[in-house]
C-alpha cells in the first residue's frame, strides 16, 4: 500500500484488561481518547476475566463511535487501525482484536498490531493540540510500572526496546493493590494508598526490602512483610489498621518507591543515560513522580512523565504506537492471533 498524505489518521483500540478504549490520532497528535472503565470488578476486589470480556463486548462499538465523533472525522478518513495484541487477558484481547480486524477489513484499511508494553513506554510521545511537551531523545531508560509489570527498559528507538530488568514475582501495582486489600481499601488500591499516604509518616513502619542481584525487582516479600506487620499488631489492637491507615500507606508507598528508584538509579548510572522516563499505571503515583523528578534534578537528567490519563490503560498510546509502526511499514495480517503472554 502506498501512502502519500502527510496526515496519517490512526484509530487505536485497547482492550487488554478492564478498560475499553478507542482513540484517534493524526500522526502523533491526539484527536480523541475515549475510555470506558469497568466498575463491575470493584465488588470482587480484582478483575474477573469473564466479566471483563463481556463488558468489552458491550462497550467497544459505542467507544469507537464516540472516539471518531470527538475526533471530528469519519471512519472513511482513517488511514489505518492499530490494536493491542497482548499481553493481557485472552478474552479481553479477543474482543478488541476481532473488532479491529473486522473494522479494518470492512473499510479496506491496513492493520497494525501493538505490544501493550511498548505502548505504555511510547505514551511519552503523545502530542496534544495546544500543549507544549518535550519528547524523549533516543536512547532513554524507562521505568515501566503497572498492575502486571515492573520493568527497566532501554529504549533505543520506537520499535527497538531492550529489557534491562524486571520483577521476578509480583509487579509494583500488585503490591499496592494486594496490600490495599488487606487494609480493606477498594480495588484498585494504588490510588487510595497514594491519597492516604499524603497524610501519613513514611518512616512510621519499617518494611522489608528485597536483596536481588542485578536490575531485577521483587515485591512478594514486601507484601508478606506488610501482611505480618498487620497480623502482629492486630493481635494487640483490633483497630490497628483504622488508627494507623495513613502511616501504613505512607510507609508502604515509600518502601515501594525506594525499591523502584534504587534499581532504576543503578541502571541509569551503569548505562550512562541522560534521558529518563516513567510509564504505566503506577507512574500516576504522586510520590513516585516526585521522587523521579527529584532524582533527575539531583543528577542532571532530562526526565519525562506522561500526563496522568496516559499512565493508565488507554488507546491514545496504542494509536501513537501504531503511527510509529506505520512509518516503518509494519502492518499485520488478519490471521494474527492475540497473545495473552507477550515479551517486550
Ligand atoms: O497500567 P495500568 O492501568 O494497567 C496495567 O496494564 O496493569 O495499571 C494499573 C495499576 C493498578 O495496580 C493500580 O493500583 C495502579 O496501576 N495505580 C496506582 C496509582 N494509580 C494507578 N498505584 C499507585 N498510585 C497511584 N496513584
Amino acid at each position: 500500500m502506498a501512502f502519500t498524505s502527510n496526515e496519517i489518521y490512526i484509530l487505536g483500540i485497547e482492550s487488554s484488561c478492564d478498560d475499553t478504549s478507542a482513540a484517534v490520532c493524526c500522526n502523533k497528535r491526539l484527536l480523541s481518547n475515549v475510555v470506558a472503565s469497568q466498575k463491575v470488578h470493584e465488588q470482587y476486589g480484582g478483575v474477573v476475566p469473564e466479566l471483563a470480556s463481556r463488558a468489552h463486548q458491550q462497550n467497544i462499538i459505542p467507544v469507537v463511535h464516540e472516539a471518531l465523533k470527538q475526533a471530528g472525522i469519519s471512519k472513511e478518513q482513517l488511514t489505518a487501525v492499530a490494536f493491542t495484541r497482548g499481553p493481557g487477558l485472552m478474552g479481553s484481547l479477543l474482543v478488541g482484536t476481532s473488532f479491529a480486524k473486522g473494522f479494518a477489513q470492512a473499510l479496506n484499511l491496513p492493520l497494525i498490531d501493538v505490544n501493550h508494553l511498548h505502548a505504555h513506554v511510547l505514551a511519552n510521545f503523545i502530542e496534544e493540540p495546544g500543549v507544549e511537551k518535550k519528547q524523549p531523545q533516543f536512547p532513554f531508560l524507562c521505568l515501566l510500572v503497572s498492575g502486571g509489570n515492573s520493568q527497566i527498559i532501554l529504549v533505543k528507538s520506537p520499535r527497538e526496546m531492550e529489557l534491562i530488568g524486571q520483577t521476578i514475582d509480583d509487579a509494583a501495582g500488585e503490591a499496592f493493590d494486594k496490600c490495599a486489600k488487606v487494609m480493606g481499601l477498594p480495588y484498585p488500591g494504588g490510588p487510595y494508598i497514594d491519597k492516604l499516604a499524603k497524610e501519613g509518616n513514611p518512616k512510621a513502619f519499617n518494611l522489608n526490602k528485597p536483596h536481588i542481584e542485578g536490575y531485577n525487582y521483587s515485591f512478594s516479600g514486601l507484601k508478606t512483610s506488610f501482611l505480618y506487620l498487620l497480623r502482629d499488631h492486630l493481635k494487640e489492637d483490633k483497630d490497628f489498621v483504622e488508627k494507623n491507615k495513613a502511616d501504613l500507606c505512607a510507609s508502604l508507598q515509600q518502601t515501594i518507591i525506594d525499591i523502584l528508584m534504587d534499581k532504576f538509579a543503578k541502571a541509569v548510572k551503569t548505562y550512562n543515560i541522560n534521558e529518563i522516563a516513567i510509564a504505566g499505571g503506577v507512574s500516576a503515583n504522586s510520590g513516585l513522580r516526585n521522587a523521579f523528578l527529584e532524582y533527575a534534578t539531583r543528577h542532571g537528567k532530562q526526565a519525562y512523565i506522561p500526563k496522568l490519563s496516559f499512565t493508565m490503560d488507554n488507546a491514545a498510546m496504542i494509536a501513537v504506537s501504531g503511527y510509529f509502526k506505520f512509518l516503518g511499514n509494519e502492518f499485520c495480517d488478519v490471521s494474527l492471533p492475540p497473545f495473552a503472554r507477550m515479551e517486550l
